[in-house]
């Protein structure tokens, strides 16, 4: 080391180096290594390159680092200061600082280019932000009469001197807004390239952030992601109903639809579409952004919707051996798939998994990450075909459950999905039978003071998903409903709200402006719904060889609203420590999100899918066997030790008198 160098330490990476004084601080930095983000290529436009300049002696480094140790702050600094935001004290644009001494230099998180973008909860690992599009900032040859060069060459040129991107290729798309951009723009333009491989949009001047969208396309509901793909940050959430509803409620239906009109598919996937450029124009809106200026979209959605959304005609997935018309992941341009934002914007579609474990599963995958994993993890979106994932790092299985509508509201007396007035939170007193509930739209219960006023405007208006679980699962606590899933009528005698209707009896929850009853025909069609998702992770179970089963997740818009507890004393799900049990989200629209801000991690699904173990429950011979054992509450055959550690078991009931057996056995 000479007398004209000075030694630099850069934290956190506690990367460091000796440089001559006079060197560039971005230069030092990067030639040992240091993560600085850069978007305008050292121009002081950005600021993505700012760095704190610690002031102390660091004896653990043995160095005194000062301020005075950096060039003083220059004009491109100040003008930046004045532009964009004041530069706080000690704050420096590493592409304008000068080494002057011995120096220690903080590169704060959001100036690292593959910096952690924090998950809230604990159990997930962060996402490195590292997305699929970038921007560059760069300055072009001026046309010149005695170079006869094409503006593309010199652009490509130019991106290739400045930012190392060589052999680039250029959508065809972009070539007939180029010109007019370099020529605004003074010879300066702002680029997106893809993958470092293809130029996909330009703009003139600088610009400082580029977008993306993550969609998830749902049977019921479309969800999107507008996220800041230069900062990591989500800028907006939107969410639409599927326009396809008015097509069919539920998935075969649509598919019913395709098979009986001609243009029926087409009909679909214009839908579809449509509603997902009507999304994007919302969530854009929401966060001020043009549509036109997204450049990156993923997505995801069951086999249905994937292949719909695609152009692809789903017949082949409406019965056996449901053939996907393609399983693996695609890449396809936006044009090409009539979606309205940047017409040189990707769309990237995860991979599905099966004909009926789609894209939204790779998602889930990908958001829960139970491949990562040395504890099993149960991975459920609880929708009406329910999907199931279960292994760790080891082994991974899936197939899917048909669940049917039951846990949305449909086939409910008075079942109803889950909006305002629809009950949501149901308690019963095993004494008194008596209920108190909550509904959505008020935080109160029941029994609270004021509760009537707080839902004057809307009413008790039905029950939701949620509220089914809980009530039939209370109904079984407090010895209403017996293991059988039979209500037992020799409690109208105790209780008014237990009366006969024909052969059979139902439970009043509510009587008020309008009477909310939950009928036997109501708890048979919610035991065969979870039966169903019982009996598909019990087939995994096996197939596995797992018995225990570490970590539960619960996807979806229904999954993440029902109570664990109630869940497991259903018996919907397995035996678990209920610390154990939680609620994912929407898991889906997290991994679209995922694969958005992060590219390894389409690669890492991708090659996931790949080793998933497909189950297919129909052609399962034990599918049936543990269907029927899962009828009963919570199993015929599985106790539940760790669950009944902790909740008392139902309270015992009087005998049921000889007619109510016999109602009983018609029943069940
Ligand atoms: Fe853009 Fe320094 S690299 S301001």
């Amino acid at each position: 080391m000479s007398l004209h160098d000075a030694r630099i330490v850069f934290t956190p990476s506690g990367r460091r180096g000796t440089f001559p004084r006079g060197t560039r601080l971005l230069d030092a930095a990067r030639s040992i290594g240091v993560d600085i983000d850069s978007v305008c290529g050292g121009r002081g436009l950005c600021g993505r390159c700012r760095v704190v300049c610690m002031d102390g002696n660091f004896a653990k480094h043995a160095i005194v680092s000062r301020p005075a140790h950096l060039s003083v702050v220059n004009e491109i600094e100040n003008r930046y200061s004045e532009r964009r935001r004041e530069l706080e004290k000690n704050h420096r644009l590493s592409c304008q600082a000068v080494i002057r001494g011995d120096l220690v230099i903080d590169v704060p998180p959001e100036s690292q280019m593959h910096r952690q973008i924090v998950r809230k909860d604990a159990e997930h690992r962060d996402i490195k932000l590292d997305p699929a599009t970038r921007l560059y900032h760069v300055e072009v040859q001026p046309a010149d009469l005695l170079e006869a060069t094409g503006d593309l060459k010199r652009l490509c040129d130019a991106l290739a001197w400045e930012w190392h991107l060589a052999d680039l290729a250029c959508d065809p798309v972009i070539l007939p807004r180029l010109q007019h951009a370099l020529r605004e723009g003074d010879w300066r333009v702002t680029v997106a390239v893809h993958r470092q491989s293809t130029i996909v949009a330009v703009w003139p001047g600088f610009i400082p952030a580029t977008h993306g969208i993550a969609i998830d396309i749902g049977s019921t509901t479309i969800a999107a992601h507008l996220v800041n793909l230069t900062a990591g940050n989500v800028v907006a959430t939107d969410g639409i109903m599927n326009p396809q509803i008015r097509f069919g409620e539920d998935l075969m239906s649509r598919v019913s639809y395709v098979m009986m009109h001609e243009d029926g598919a087409d009909e679909l996937t214009q839908a579809v579409r449509r509603g997902v450029n009507d999304l994007i124009g919302e969530v854009c809106g929401l966060g001020g952004i043009d549509p036109a200026d997204i450049v990156e979209l993923t997505v995801v959605g069951n086999p249905i919707m994937h292949h719909l959304f695609l152009g692809l005609d789903p017949r082949e997935l409406g019965g056996a051996p449901f053939a996907l018309a393609v399983d693996t992941a695609l890449d396809l341009k936006a044009r090409d798939i009539g979606i309205a934002i940047d017409p040189g914007a990707n769309v990237y579609v995860l991979p599905c998994i099966a004909g009926h474990v789609g894209a939204d599963a790779a998602g889930m995958v990908l958001a829960e990450e139970p491949h990562l994993l040395d504890d099993v993890s149960l991975v459920v979106d609880v929708g009406t075909n329910a999907e199931i994932v279960l292994g760790n790092r080891d082994r991974l299985l899936a197939c899917s459950s048909p669940t049917g509508p039951a846990f949305e509201g449909a086939q409910i007396s008075c079942g109803q999905r889950a909006t305002r007035g629809a009950i949501e939170r149901v308690r019963i007193d095993p004494e008194t039978l008596e209920p108190r509930f909550s509904v959505i739209g008020s935080e109160l219960w029941s029994d609270d003071p004021g509760f009537e006023a707080a839902i004057e405007a809307f009413g008790v208006t039905g029950i939701c998903g949620s509220g089914i679980i809980e009530v039939i699962a209370e109904m079984y606590l407090a010895g209403i409903v017996d293991e059988n899933g039979v209500i037992n009528g020799t409690l109208t005698s105790g209780s008014e709200r237990i009366f006969a209707e024909g052969r059979t009896f139902s439970y009043v929850l509510h009587d008020g402006a309008q009477r909310i009853v939950v009928t036997q025909n109501d708890v048979r069609q919610v035991q065969l719904a979870k039966a169903a998702l019982y009996a598909g992770v019990r087939l995994l179970q096996e197939r596995a060889g797992i018995d225990r089963i570490d970590r539960i997740r619960l996807a979806g818009a229904f999954g993440s609203h029902i109570d664990p507890k109630y869940a497991m004393i259903l018996g919907l799900i397995p035996d678990c420590d209920l610390d154990s049990v939680d609620s994912a989200g929407n898991a889906a629209g997290m991994g679209a999100m995922i694969a958005l801000l992060n590219v390894p991690a389409r690669a890492e699904i991708e090659a996931t899918v790949r080793r998933i173990e497909k189950v297919e429950t129909a052609l399962e011979p034990k599918f049936q066997e543990h269907f029927v054992n899962a009828m009963a509450i919570p199993n015929k055959r599985d106790s539940f030790p760790r669950l009944f550690s902790v909740v008392d078991k139902p309270a015992a009931r009087p005998e049921s008198t000889g007619t109510d057996r016999r109602r009983r056995r018609r029943a069940s």
